[in-house]
This record gives C-alpha cells, sequence and structure tokens, in this order.
C-alpha cells in the first residue's frame, strides 16, 4: 500500500505539470503532495484517509457541496443520450436551450444572450474579442483599451492574465499588453491614502479613474471589467457607494462594464449575482465556477441587450461572428449546470448564504477584532479573510519572506480546514460551499483560531 502510494507520487512528480505550482519544488518532492480521494458535502478525503474541511470550495466553485448524485445522473442520462454535439451555425439541443433561458433568470434585467466556453478565463478572451467587434462594427476602431484594477483577476490567458493585476501574472510572460490599463483596487484598509475616510476614498477612485481615462482618451477605451467582489487579489468588497459612482464615469464616456462574476455569481454573495447585489447595470456577464458547482467544466458570457443589438447588426453587414469554441454549449456540461441550478434554487442555497455568510461574519469579527496577528476582517456573504499584519495600529504589513498568510493556512490544514493563503499579501481566504451550516461555521472558525494562535505565539515577540 505505502509502496503503491510511493510509485504514484513518483509518477505525479514525473509526468504531471500541475497549475500555479513551483515546478522544482513539486519534481524534487519539496512541496508534499497530496492525492485527493472522494468527498462528501463540505469535506474532502486524502490519500491518507484524513478528512478536510473545504473552506474554499475547491477554488471558490464546489458551491451545492461535492457527491451530489442528483448531477452526476444528469451528466450520466445526458452523456447516454448525447454526449456531444456541436452548437455552430444554429445547431443547439434541448439542455443548452433549456440552460440559456435558465442564466438569464438568475442575471439582472437587460441581460439577452448566453455565449458559452469551459472556463472563466476563456470567458473573459471571448468579452474582450466581443467588446472589440462591438466598436468595430460601430466605426470606433481605436475605443479598444480595456480599463482593469490593480489586484483584479480574471484569468491566465493573454489578454486575460493581462487583465489580471497581480504580478506574478505578467512577470516573465511580458504582460500586460498595451491594451490593458490598471487603476486602483477598491480596497480602502491598505490602498487609501493616510486619513482618507471610506466616502472620500470612493472619490479617490473615481478620480484615480478620470485621471487614467484622461490620460489615455476616452475615445480609446472600450470598457471597465472588475468583479463586483474581488477574489484572489484578497476577498475585497468595495466601500459603500464604490460601484455607482464607478459606473456614472462610465456612463460619461461611454465605456462597457463587464461584471467577472465568476466567483460572485449564483449565490455566493447571498444575491443571485453581484450586480443585483450592489445594483450594477453591466452591459456584458462573466460567469463560470458556481454555474455547474465544477462538476463539469462551463462558462459564459452573457451579452446584454445594448452589445447584443450592435453583434446583431454585425453579422448582418459582416455575416457571422469568427468566434467559436468546439465545445461551447457541451451538452453535459448544460445538464451538470441545469442538475446545479435546480439544487441551488430548491434548496434556497442563495438565502443560505446570506444567512450563513452574515453569520460567518460576525464569527469572525468576534474571534479576531482585536487580535493582536488580525488587522483586517472582511465578510460579503460566504466570502471572508483575514488579513495579517505586523504593527496592527500602524497598519504595517510582515515581511513577505516571513510567509505569515502560508503558515497560518498550513497551521489550519494541520487541524482540518482549508482555507486558502491568498497570493497578494498575507491573506488567508474563505470562500465556503453555499451548502455549510452556522454548526460548520462555529467549528471553522474555532479551528481557525487555533491556527492563528499558534503562528501569533512564534511571530510576534
Ligand atoms: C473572477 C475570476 N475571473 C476569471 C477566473 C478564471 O477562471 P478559470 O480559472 O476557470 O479560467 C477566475 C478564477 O479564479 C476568477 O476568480
Amino acid at each position: 500500500m505505502a509502496q503503491q502510494l510511493d510509485q504514484l507520487f513518483n509518477e505525479d512528480r514525473a509526468h504531471f505539470m500541475h497549475p500555479s505550482t513551483h515546478a522544482h519544488d513539486h519534481a524534487s518532492g519539496a512541496l508534499p503532495g497530496k492525492i485527493i480521494r472522494g468527498a462528501k458535502g463540505i469535506r474532502i478525503e486524502d490519500h491518507e484517509g484524513k478528512s478536510y474541511i473545504d473552506a474554499f470550495a475547491g477554488l471558490y466553485c464546489v458551491n451545492i457541496g461535492y457527491g451530489r448524485t442528483e448531477v452526476a445522473d444528469a451528466i450520466f442520462e445526458q452523456a447516454k443520450k448525447l454526449a456531444y454535439y456541436h452548437t455552430y451555425a444554429g445547431h443547439s439541443t434541448d439542455t443548452i436551450i433549456e440552460l440559456s433561458s435558465r442564466i438569464i433568470d438568475w442575471a439582472p434585467a437587460g441581460m439577452k444572450k448566453v455565449y458559452y466556453g469551459m472556463s472563466g478565463s476563456d470567458a473573459n478572451e471571448t468579452q474582450i474579442k466581443i467588446v472589440w467587434y462591438y466598436n468595430n462594427v460601430l466605426g470606433r476602431p481605436n475605443k479598444k483599451k480595456i480599463i482593469s484594477r490593480e489586484r483584479g483577476y480574471h484569468g491566465s490567458g493573454i489578454v486575460t492574465g493581462s487583465l489580471t493585476g497581480l504580478p506574478s501574472f505578467h512577470q516573465h510572460f511580458d504582460l500586460p499588453i498595451d491594451r490593458v490599463k490598471h487603476t486602483v483596487c477598491p480596497h480602502w484598509y491598505r490602498q487609501a491614502p493616510a486619513g482618507m475616510n471610506e466616502t472620500q476614498f470612493v472619490a479617490y477612485c473615481v478620480e484615480e479613474l478620470e485621471k487614467l481615462i484622461a490620460h489615455e482618451g476616452a475615445d480609446t477605451i472600450a470598457a471597465f471589467i472588475g468583479e463586483p467582489v474581488m477574489g484572489t487579489g484578497g476577498i475585497i468588497a468595495p466601500p459603500e457607494g464604490y460601484w455607482a459612482a464607478i459606473q456614472q464615469v462610465l456612463k460619461k464616456h461611454d465605456i462597457l462594464l463587464i461584471s467577472d462574476e465568476v466567483v460572485c455569481g449564483f449565490g455566493r454573495l447571498g444575491s443571485k449575482m453581484g450586480a443585483q447585489h450592489y445594483g450594477m447595470q453591466p452591459d456584458l456577464i462573466t460567469v463560470a465556477k458556481g454555474l455547474t458547482s465544477a462538476y463539469a467544466p462551463l462558462s459564459g458570457v452573457i451579452v446584454g441587450e445594448r452589445v447584443w443589438d450592435v453583434i446583431d447588426k454585425g453579422s448582418q453587414e459582416h455575416g457571422a461572428m469568427g468566434h467559436g469554441w468546439t465545445y461551447s454549449g457541451h451538452p453535459i456540461c448544460a445538464a451538470a449546470a441545469i442538475a446545479n441550478l435546480d439544487i441551488l434554487e430548491r434548496e434556497n442555497l442563495t438565502q443560505n448564504a446570506a444567512d450563513v455568510g452574515a453569520y460567518l461574519g460576525a464569527q469572525l469579527h468576534a474571534a479576531f477584532d482585536q487580535h493582536p496577528l488580525v488587522g483586517e476582517v472582511r465578510n460579503a456573504g460566504m466570502l471572508a479573510a483575514l488579513e495579517f499584519m505586523a504593527d496592527k495600529p500602524g497598519r504595517q504589513p510582515f515581511d513577505a519572506a516571513l510567509k505569515v498568510g502560508p503558515k497560518v493556512s498550513a497551521a489550519a490544514l494541520l487541524r482540518g480546514v482549508i482555507a486558502r493563503a491568498m497570493p497578494h499579501g498575507d491573506i488567508l481566504g474563505f470562500a465556503l460551499p453555499l451548502v455549510t451550516t452556522q454548526e460548520d461555521v462555529d467549528e471553522i472558525v474555532g479551528i481557525v483560531r487555533a491556527a492563528v494562535d499558534e503562528i501569533a505565539t512564534q511571530t510576534i515577540a
């Protein structure tokens, strides 16, 4: 048994190139591997039979929890009936037709059509192509730049890696491309100049955006892309009034708004989507992860009426749009999505996210507001984060080399909770499955408190 496991790990190191993984440490064995063997509800089990609470829902995606046989059955039935047919040139399947209407029901008013992909990254690549096409059809060939935000996350392709505002996604890849510009991350706690309150910080974000637009020229800027609540950049909910103020600027300069709801969509914030949660009126919406709860890979670009009308006009002038994926609208993934949406709706999981998410926030504040290691406790629905600071009153971060965030994450893991050390700063992130209960939250917060205490005694002299 132990020999078989050794063999498996050797093969893993020899032949599998893992995403976002230190290549040498993995290949040499310095990075201890983990083989996940099974999962049920909010818990996963590894190769040693050890069970963990997955307080990050995989990668913010297993919203209905693991092991839902209803979704497995839907996939099986669809695979037997029709595993695949393409959707080019007007071909459809019953499943994808039903799913498209269901998605429009989840989306805010004014959304018209859904284009499908397999990942958040490819969906955002489609978004940018649509935006460029839109301005070409409208006879504005220079209006092509996209504004994203520092610490935003939108994928790791060529354009989407450029949109992502994290240095490690740019360095050594010659990114970002010229057409992508970044503006201020709306994180008051870390980004606001000293002495500014949250209202003044919103005005500052608007001013910085206006400056960038003036510098580049409004007639060169096509779209602004943002996550309603930032995920990978550190789980950052915007300050009150942020989205209303940003949208005013975009409207004034005729700049499209893309709401990247890959994390926030389908109930995670306690609202159907982030757009409804913050009263946003996006022109385009990106969805993935929670659309199938990761039971199958599926993403969508939801196109609003204003953009759709131009696509319609474009086809009359230039013929069919030259953009398509072989697996666009894959019936097996669509069947998984429908079964997932059935569960989300039947079990009222959006409301559960609102209720248990509020409880999670309250419990984290109670446990950590006064903790010497914790500078900020953040929470929005089933997303939350703790940010660790070397000097709490002075808001001074730790030296990154101390790896305080990763150490807390590792200490929590040893105690049986998976919470993610976020890549930018000493931040421990939570993205609970939407089926999580208050009792689960009590267990998670208790374990994380013990982990934070342990690292605090090592770190604070
Ligand atoms: C907001 C957001 N957009 C896009 C993506 C990219 O999705 P994928 O990893 O499926 O390409 C992610 C992934 O975490 C994300 O969080």
